[in-house]
């Protein structure tokens, strides 16, 4: 005798039964580029197609057409018309990111706004925090001094959720403490809790103009190789204080997912980034794959390992394809 698997895949009514992921529109979170400048500013980034680097009128307009399709959050990227060595745009209250959490929220009370805590697109070198003495990489204590500072100004401006992304040591307790003291006890945060050093933010990069002017990113970001602090990562974060942890990217981390699944009771995100996009994005355009199936099968693939939230560029694609399957 051997087991007949087979059974429960031949109608297609019992294999809707016994479908065990399924994904919905309330399971992502839909990133965007906010450019300083011109409100109506729309420019397409080549090596993403389908993402735009957007002026805040324009970033308003995108959240009548999200919520069309049954998207209600969105995470937020500043690209500051000034850029310096501390990131000052990102720590003044009508610095670009602050401006446009004002203006979304103003026009789309209903929208969960997330903002990305980090220096990097604000730094005229591109590191995620200020730089040490000797210019060699960032400094973690003096960078979550200014972490504290960045996540009042956000929270002042009216933002929904935190998620600081500069992988500084002690960032959670940092932002935590300074949120706290200035009232917002209610806030939460959504660490980057377990990022690596990727060459999949690549197009990221493109998009928010903050690739690193010298050097990379290895001395703060975790190398890809190790699976245990990984793990140790996320669960110090839960342990400073996070109310939702991440592992990005997601592809090539779905081990860590379910590692950090299985250690943690914490709600789990992954980000499913810029170069994962680009390649099904490049992939579909040159006939290689069915783009839609792929898309909807990588992000079921992220689910299943373990994660409640998918931050995705493929959310409005996505949303599409489940409405059309209700
Ligand atoms: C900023 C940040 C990055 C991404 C999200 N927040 C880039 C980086 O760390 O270099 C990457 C997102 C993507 O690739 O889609 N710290
Ligand atoms: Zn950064």
């Amino acid at each position: 005798m051997f087991k007949r698997f087979r059974r429960t895949r031949i109608n297609p009514k019992l294999r809707e039964l016994l479908t065990q992921t399924r994904l919905s529109t309330d399971d992502f979170i839909y990133p965007l580029f906010i450019k300083a400048g011109d409100p109506d500013y729309k420019k397409e980034i080549a090596s993403m197609p389908g993402v735009y680097q957007m002026g805040i009128d324009e970033a308003i307009r995108e959240c009548d057409a999200l919520k069309a399709l049954g998207l209600y959050s969105i995470i937020l990227f500043g690209i500051p018309e000034v850029k310096d060595s501390v990131g000052s745009d990102a720590l003044c209250e009508h610095g670009i990111i602050a401006d446009s959490i004002r203006a979304i929220k103003a026009a789309h009370p209903d929208m969960f706004v997330t903002s990305d805590l980090c220096f990097c697109e604000y730094t005229d070198h591109g590191h995620c925090g200020i730089l040490d003495l000797e210019h060699e990489t960032v400094d973690n204590d003096a960078t979550l001094k200014n972490l504290g500072k960045q996540a009042v100004v956000h929270a002042r401006a009216g933002v929904d959720m935190i998620a600081p992304s500069g992988m500084m040591d002690g960032m959670i307790t940092a932002i935590r403490t300074a949120l706290d003291q200035a009232g917002f006890i209610n806030l939460p945060i959504m660490s980057y809790s377990t990022k690596f050093a990727s060459a999949y933010y690549g197009p990221f990069r493109d998009v928010a103009e903050s690739a690193p002017s010298f050097g990379d990113r290895r001395s703060y970001q975790m190398n890809p190789a190790n699976r245990d602090e990984a793990i140790l990562e996320s669960l110090e974060d839960e342990k400073e204080g996070a109310d939702i942890l991440m592992v990005k990217p997601a592809l090539a981390y779905l081990d860590i997912v379910r590692d950090i699944r299985n250690n943690s009771r914490l709600p789990l995100a992954v980000y499913n980034v810029s170069g994962e996009y680009a390649m099904l994005k490049h992939a579909g355009a040159a006939g290689l794959i069915d783009y839609d199936r792929v898309m909807m099968e990588t992000l079921l693939g992220f689910k299943r390992a373990g994660a409640d939230i998918i931050i995705t560029y493929h959310a409005k694609e996505a949303a599409v394809l489940l409405k059309g399957s209700q």
